[in-house]
């Protein structure tokens, strides 16, 4: 079955929503004005339940479909990001320093379709549970759903998310089982030595110098501690120190961060990260400090729900259009705090050759709305009515 023409038919309504989401876009957990609009939107729909405030502003829709089956969440994310919009379209942010660079006003605009016509046709055993999640961008809106009770208040057994990606071919799919997304935690080093004149170096603690090894001896960690079968990823991003050319800084700090593609490489990671910092410190009399602040999980597909979705994808847009072994990537995902609790699967929708994401020029392909949406239709009618809970 390709493109469910009763999709295509409101491809254009859709399109509008994505459209108004865009003009006015919304930071974190600040999504007020697309989480009243979406909550209202559903409502108009008939679902039969509408939640909002969960997660603090995350909204859940309920649509109940035939007696038995399973209920099943379907995920997708509200908020923008801290850009000023230069693609000039007239759909443009209206929000001046804010914008939708990411397509979660595609993603939100998609799962609304999919509620609408889930509401419509009811064609399912079971429950669908479409999730609109505040605060992706690094705020762990997900984990706040999440720990609010999402999963367990709706009965919620599997879980579906779905993210756009600039570059592979409009309309197509590509997703892989077990790690699909990196973990990502941040870290700051703060270094103590003791200043000085900068001509009596002997007088000094040179925290500047501390912090020179310890940049070179981090590196040595990824090099020679991970298996290089493995992969993780340790980058300082930022270094102060110092204000003047002829004295010794008292103080240095490092700051960056880790990715890593599983739980064991980023335990690692930390413990290593740790003694390299207190011993390189100790070695030239000074001290150091490590904050390391554990941000995103590794998102990890589950194998067999990876299978469903590829077979779902192949079903609307043709197996060649389907990748279910693509590289992993090292960027963060908040759909991770979901896949560690609930079984299910994350995949990527091609946006076609569009600019990249977080870029100021990027927009959401509006093209790509019927795909994305009968995606969403198709696997919650397939994944409520399985028996068992993978
Ligand atoms: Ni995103």
């Amino acid at each position: 079955m390709p493109i469910i023409n009763s999709i295509a038919d409101i491809h254009e309504e859709i399109t509008a929503w994505r459209r108004d989401f865009h003009a006015h876009p919304e930071l974190l957990y600040e999504v007020h004005r697309t989480a009243g609009k979406i909550a209202e939107l559903l409502e108009s729909f008939g679902v039969d339940e509408v939640a909002t405030g969960i997660g603090r502003t995350g909204v859940v829709g309920v649509i109940h479909g035939r007696p038995g089956g399973r209920t099943i969440g379907l995920r997708a994310d509200m908020d923008a990001l801290p850009i000023t919009e230069a693609t000039g379209l007239e759909h443009a942010s209206t929000n001046k320093g804010l914008m939708h660079a990411c397509g979660h006003d595609g993603h939100s605009a998609m799962l609304l379709g999919a509620a609408k016509h889930l509401a419509q046709t009811r064609n399912f055993d079971g429950t669908v549970a479409v999730i609109f999640q505040p605060a992706e961008e690094g705020g762990a809106g997900g984990l706040a759903m999440a720990e609010d009770g999402l999963f367990e208040r709706f009965g919620i057994e599997a879980v579906y998310g779905m993210h756009n990606l600039p570059g592979l071919p409009e309309g197509a799919f590509a997703t892989c089982p077990g790690a699909i997304m990196a973990s990502a935690d941040e870290f700051e080093i703060a270094i103590v030595g003791e200043g000085g004149h900068a001509a009596w170096p002997h007088l000094a603690v040179d925290p500047v110098l501390v912090a020179g090894h310890m940049i070179t001896a981090l590196q040595a960690i990824v090099a020679r501690n991970i298996d290089p079968l493995s992969s993780a990823v340790l980058s300082i991003t930022r270094m102060e120190a110092g204000s003047a050319y002829n004295v010794i800084a008292s103080e240095a700090r490092l700051s960056g961060t880790v990715r890593t593609l599983d739980p064991a490489g980023r335990d690692l990671v930390e413990e290593r990260m740790g003694a390299v910092v207190e011993n390189i410190a100790k070695a030239f009399g000074a001290s150091a400090k490590l904050d390391f602040r554990r941000g995103y999980p590794v998102t990890v597909n589950h194998p067999d729900h990876i299978r469903l979705a590829g077979e779902i994808a192949s079903e609307i847009v043709g197996a060649d259009k389907v990748d279910t072994a693509m590289t992993p990537m090292m960027g963060g995902e908040d759909f991770a705090f979901m896949l560690e609790r609930r079984p299910g699967a994350y995949v990527f929708i091609g946006n076609g050759e569009t600019s990249g994401l977080h870029t100021d020029t990027y927009d959401f392909n509006d093209e790509i709305i019927p795909v994305g949406v009968s995606y969403m239709v198709r696997l919650a009618e397939v994944a409520t009515a399985l028996t068992t809970s993978k």
